[in-house]
């Protein structure tokens, strides 16, 4: 068993710069680490700060308090230190998050949307639509939707597409956040298989998951998050104080892309 992510007195303080700077600390005092072959689950009530530190261990914040190191290619990189150009390349060679929503690139066919992973390491263009037609049958969405743009799709198929896109690697480090939320008992099993299958190929999975059933069947841990304590923080004075604003959500480039606003 390799740890593949650690992560040590982690802090993440929001300033929401549309809001007349006030602070909010979404996480606090967090410490835990996961393995390779095992799924660790996060819980805790709405709003303890669950999405907030998938998207913290994916580097899309600027780095918080504390800190978080994930093993990249049998390397611990240190995300506060990481730059761009490095957390870019973990993401490609280590971690996948499937967010709770699927993300939708405009005009890009669900097809293409899935086998996009594979290409992004070089696999032949043939194989990587192989692959992606037979995930996206195994996750029963239609072959009539695999040209079309998930844009116009169903919650369901969209989190399904998501699913496919997230698990057609077995990254070393998997990130899931709801990914059954939406789906149908038949798709929700799937999902767990596919769960199944990359824990026992090596994978540490770190999931939410919105129901107990799943969350009992699919992981052997569980890691309790309570939101923080305490009311939101007038700014500091000063404007060169303050943060400036880190854009809007996206799953692309690292930090700040997904708005800290
Ligand atoms: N980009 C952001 N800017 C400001 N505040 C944020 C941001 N993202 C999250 N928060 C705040 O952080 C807190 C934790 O949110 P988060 O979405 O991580 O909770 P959660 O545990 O995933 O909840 P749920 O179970 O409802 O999905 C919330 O109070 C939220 O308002
Ligand atoms: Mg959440």
């Amino acid at each position: 068993m390799t740890t593949m992510l650690i992560v040590e007195n982690f802090g993440k303080t929001f300033t929401l710069h549309q809001q007349g700077g006030v602070r909010l600390t979404a996480l606090k005092n967090v410490s835990l680490e996961a393995h390779s072959g095992e799924c660790l689950a996060l819980t805790g009530p709405s709003g303890a700060g669950k999405s907030t530190l998938l998207r913290c261990l994916y580097g899309n914040y600027l780095p918080g308090e504390g800190r978080i190191a994930v093993n990249s290619r049998n390397k611990m990189l240190d995300l506060s230190r990481a730059g761009p150009r490095e957390i870019l390349e973990m993401r490609r060679e280590t971690m996948s998050h499937v967010s709770q929503f699927l993300r939708v690139i405009p005009r890009v066919a669900a097809l293409d949307s899935v086998a996009e992973p594979l290409l992004e390491i070089g696999t032949d263009p043939e194989k990587a639509k192989k692959a992606a037609k037979s995930l996206l049958t195994r996750l029963r969405i239609p072959e009539r939707l695999w040209s079309l743009a998930p844009a116009t799709f169903s919650g369901g198929e969209r989190q399904r597409v998501n699913v496919a896109r997230g698990f057609i690697r077995p990254w070393p480090v998997m990130l899931l956040d709801e990914p059954t939320a939406s789906l149908d008992a038949a798709n929700r099993q799937t999902v767990r298989e596919l769960i199944l299958e990359v824990k026992n190929g090596g994978s540490a999975v770190i999931a939410i998951f919105h129901d107990e059933e799943m969350r009992r069947l699919a992981a052997d841990r569980e890691h309790r998050l309570e939101p923080p304590q305490g009311a939101a923080m007038e700014p500091p004075q000063g404007p060169s104080s303050m943060e400036p604003p880190q854009g809007s959500p996206s799953m692309g480039p690292p930090r700040g892309r997904e708005g800290e606003s």
